[in-house]
């Protein structure tokens, strides 16, 4: 037997979704996806608006069940895994009711951990994003880009061996975004999560990924896959080194040619539109 010794993170093997929706007969969100994450990973999935970007992660997620094909987390169905995952969203979805202390535990308290525990793990997290001093704080006196850090805090509280992340830093301005990114990877340094990442930003996938997926639109599907060879750790000053630049043009012309080509397609974009 051909065993690997070690699990992929994620295994999805001509992994197809397709809804039935009334009186428009069947759409194909995503056509026979198959890739395999490594633990410790850091993978970007971009493409244009609609591809399938957030249906592939709902579907690893376990939220939303594939079609045919198989899908394995850790050697497990999504449904099994769902403990091992969280997911930071574009909004940072915190209880406005609840301190920067109070929304970070939430997740915890929902694990049944008994209060000490709890109360030692949720210091050690925003100590890790540097909340330390906002803890007793609530979400409304927090600057965006601080509610996305607890959203990030509350996320790893629970210490997950995937980090599922869609479109995270969207609303923040571009110099917080990059303060942002370098923490994400310094968490990375000391955690051992794999990540899964869709973003709109072609730079920023590029700082962060050990490598890209590309998708292309209807049905989605992956164009390219493409390692990303910059070296660890990434700072300000990859940023500003000409290996990035060149690596930042190549995915974006790759990227190009995946939406030029959707655009002359001309079919398929009824996919997921209700009937009225
Ligand atoms: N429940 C559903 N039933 C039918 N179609 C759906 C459903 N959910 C999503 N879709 C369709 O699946 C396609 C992919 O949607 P998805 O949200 O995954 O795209 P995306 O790549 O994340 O886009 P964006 O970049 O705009 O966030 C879209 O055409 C959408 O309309
Ligand atoms: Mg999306």
């Amino acid at each position: 037997m051909n065993t690997p010794l070690i699990v992929p993170a994620i295994a999805l093997d001509q992994a197809t979704k397709r809804y039935g929706i009334a009186k428009a007969g069947i759409a194909t969100i995503l056509e026979s996806i198959t890739t395999q994450v490594q633990r410790r990973e850091f993978v970007s999935i971009i493409g244009p608006s609609g591809c399938g970007k957030s249906t592939l992660l709902k579907i690893v997620a376990g939220l939303s069940p594939i079609t045919s094909g198989s899908i394995a987390i850790h050697g497990m169905t999504p449904q099994k895994a769902r403990e091992l995952i969280s997911f930071i969203f574009q909004d940072a979805t915190l209880l406005p009711w609840r301190t920067v202390r109070q929304n970070v535990v939430l997740g915890l308290e929902l694990d049944g951990m008994a209060r000490e525990t709890r109360n030692a793990k949720v210091d050690t997290v925003l100590s890790l994003v540097g909340l330390s001093h906002v803890a007793d704080s609530f979400p409304r006196q927090l600057s965006g880009g601080m509610k996305m850090r607890v959203s990030i805090a509350r996320a790893l509280a629970t210490r997950p061996q995937i980090l599922l992340l869609d479109e995270p830093f969207a609303a923040l301005d571009e110099m917080t975004r990059d303060r942002i990114n370098e923490e994400l990877l310094r968490l990375r340094e000391e955690q051992n999560w794999t990540a899964l990442f869709v973003t709109h930003s072609v730079a920023e996938a590029v700082f962060l990924s050990t490598r890209i997926l590309i998708l292309a639109p209807n049905p989605g599907r992956i164009a390219h896959d493409l390692p990303i060879e910059l070296p660890f750790p990434r700072t300000e000053s990859t940023r500003r080194s000409s290996a990035f630049d060149r690596t930042v043009s190549e995915v974006s012309r790759a990227l190009r040619s995946v939406s030029i080509n959707s655009e002359s397609k001309g079919d398929g974009q009824e996919i997921g539109v209700y009937p009225a």
